[in-house]
């Protein structure tokens, strides 16, 4: 399942650590610096060190007029070395692993597990008009006379609410797509996303519902989405959202702690709130990009195990997975309601080109 908690909290901006403000590799946190996201606390430091140093050891110089270019070469290094200093600082408490979980197989392995999960959390949550979030995202697919692929589809959740339109799901795992088989929903065919069994411009509408956050290499899945739409096509996707503050945060902030971790790992972490951005680079011209909080009730252990299950957490212990059952056992009770935040994104290809 894919579904977003709270993330880390970033200690400059008191905000949630993001790709904008963390960095893995080198060359990243050198783009952090030209960028200016270290002036800040880089920058007061400079100030203060490069003007003290300047005025004990060139001051008298420069007042006395006789101030050379060497001179204004050391005045600048007096700012630009805490600076540097300052800005490796920031760097250094800002630095995060890579992520070298082997993504793809332990997505196969889940779902296979857990065919159905994700429909099984999110067809039940609902929006203050009792929405349902995949209703919600098929609002806004064209026409019913386009041919839907719908990506990644899972269980096939989205086939119902479209029973007149010619839809096809893809997905590679065939625990999913065996329940999908048998709940009547189809045509379904096994398929990489990264890889679509499907020619060029055959589709008017691709519909990525809770996939793309976890698709990769995203690079090569939005490649292929560009490939089978026509011009013109469009795409409708739904990702999980950040969620900052709320009635229900309780409830997750007990999973995060007993699982001992600050955020849910994510494959394509930026393509949750961060997806307009990267369609827009990927030539897609994005129409929409709204928020709606939806909510669940964990009335009982039983579904609030479900959900924790419903997370992605490779490398998480087995004894720190019960944890968090437990503690979002104890918090839950008939009609209190986890918080899911998702964003509807709707995008779509230019005509020409
Ligand atoms: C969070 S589930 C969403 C399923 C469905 N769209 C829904 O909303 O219920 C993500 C789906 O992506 C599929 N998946 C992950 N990586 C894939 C890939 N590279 N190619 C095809 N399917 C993939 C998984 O098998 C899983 O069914």
């Amino acid at each position: 399942m894919a579904v977003d908690v709270a993330g880390e909290v970033c200690r400059h901006t008191g905000r949630q650590m993001c790709p904008r403000c963390s960095w893995t590799r080198p060359r990243d946190a050198a783009l952090l610096v030209l960028r200016g996201r270290t002036a800040r606390t880089a920058l007061p430091v400079a100030i203060v060190v490069g003007t003290v140093l300047s005025l004990v050891n060139q001051g008298s110089t420069i007042l006395a007029g006789t101030a050379t270019t060497s001179t204004w070469v050391r005045v600048a290094v007096n700012y630009a070395v805490p600076f540097t200093v300052a800005s490796v600082g920031y760097l250094a408490g800002r630095r995060t692993a890579a992520d070298t979980t082997p993504w793809q197989g332990y997505l196969v392995g889940y779902h296979d597990a857990r065919p159905g999960i994700t429909e099984l959390i999110l067809g039940q949550a609902t929006d203050r008009r009792a929405e349902r979030p995949y209703s919600w995202l098929l609002e806004r697919l064209p026409g019913r006379h386009a041919v839907i692929l719908d990506l990644a589809c899972g269980s096939a959740p989205t086939r119902e609410l479209v029973p007149d339109a010619r839809w096809l799901g893809v997905d590679f795992s065939a625990g999913e797509l065996a329940l999908a088989v048998a709940a009547g929903r189809g045509p379904v065919v096994r398929g990489r996303a990264e890889q679509l069994p499907i020619g060029d411009n055959s589709v008017g509408a691709v519909c990525a519902a809770m996939c793309l956050p976890v698709l990769t290499p995203l690079d090569e899945v939005l490649a292929e989405v560009k490939r089978v739409l026509r011009p013109g096509g469009t795409l409708v996707a739904l990702v999980p959202s950040r969620m900052w503050f709320g009635r229900g945060l309780l409830g997750w902030w007990r999973v995060l702690r007993a699982l001992g971790v600050r955020s849910q790992p994510w494959p394509n972490p930026g393509a949750r709130d961060g997806l307009p951005k990267i369609l827009r680079a990927h030539g897609f011209v994005v129409e929409a990009g709204e928020r709606r909080v939806f909510r669940r009730e964990i009335g009982d252990p039983r579904a609030a195990a479900l959900v924790v299950d419903g997370l992605y957490l490779p490398g998480i212990p087995p004894d720190r997975v019960e944890a968090a059952r437990a503690a979002l056992a104890s918090w839950a009770r008939p009609g209190r309601r986890l918080p899911f935040p998702l964003r509807r994104v709707v995008a779509h290809l230019p005509v020409a080109g």
